[in-house]
């Protein structure tokens, strides 16, 4: 009997830690995107806002990466595929843009577009929370743009992105910061992150510290450069 209560204290203590790993940062921040009511039209309008400063910026973005012909980047949390085609041009038809999210519609979205512009260098991919799904050692660039504070369990996908880059590739994180007097309130509100935070917790995760480039229409968005 005194050997099982200790099995069961040992199997308890080993596994606490799991469990607070588990935690989400933010519940709920993804309901939206993982309704399968989603409308990827409705989306698909606010993303491509002139008045986003990603989608306004997205082709310096773009440039700002270095891509180069044959190249294979990953679009993580790619929505409705914004940078898509201009990712596709820059890798060309010897390289490789996966565009990943956690919305079956969104990628669906994506699929269909690509088809219409007779892109043939864009696979869409089914990601998790904690996974992007991409085999190690497989891509040159991950790429997020205002998807860093939609990351739940950022420990996890940051170890999981790490692992999917080859090494000395890049991991670009596009996001707004917190400006006081400039990010929208409800912005402010929304996303957990700003830089700081985001440095903080992907050096953590084994990046060097990064390079920021600086985009000239962001006034508070930014623009990170991590190496592995
Ligand atoms: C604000 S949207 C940005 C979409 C796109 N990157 C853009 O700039 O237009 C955030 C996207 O991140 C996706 N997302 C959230 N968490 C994710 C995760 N862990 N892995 C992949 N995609 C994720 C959401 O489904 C959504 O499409």
């Amino acid at each position: 009997m005194t050997m099982r209560i200790l099995l069961f204290a040992v199997t308890i203590a080993l596994a606490a830690p799991v469990c607070a790993a588990a935690q989400s940062v933010r519940p709920g921040i993804n309901d939206t995107y993982l309704s399968p009511d989603i409308n990827p039209e409705a989306q698909n309008k606010g993303f491509t806002s002139e008045n986003r400063e990603t989608f306004a910026n997205r082709m310096e973005v773009a440039a700002a990466i270095g891509l180069k012909p044959g190249m294979a980047i990953a679009d993580v949390g790619a929505g409705t595929g914004i940078y898509e085609p201009v990712f596709s041009k820059a890798v060309g038809v010897s390289g490789k843009v996966y565009a990943v999210d956690i919305s079956k519609p969104l990628l669906a979205f994506i699929d269909k577009s690509m088809k219409e512009a007779g892109i043939t260098n864009v696979t869409t991919v089914v990601g998790s929370d904690k996974t992007i799904n991409l085999p190690p050692n497989s891509v040159d660039v991950v790429f997020t743009s205002d998807v860093y504070h939609h990351f739940e369990y950022p420990d996890a996908i940051l170890g999981n992105i790490r692992a999917a880059l080859k090494d000395g590739g890049q991991f670009i994180v596009v996001d707004y910061d917190h400006v006081p007097g400039v990010t929208a309130p409800s912005m402010l509100q929304h996303g957990r992150t700003d830089k700081k935070t985001v440095i903080a917790e992907v050096t953590k995760a084994g990046f060097q510290p990064p390079e920021e480039v600086k985009i000239s229409g962001f006034k508070s968005s930014f623009f990170l450069r991590f190496k592995k």
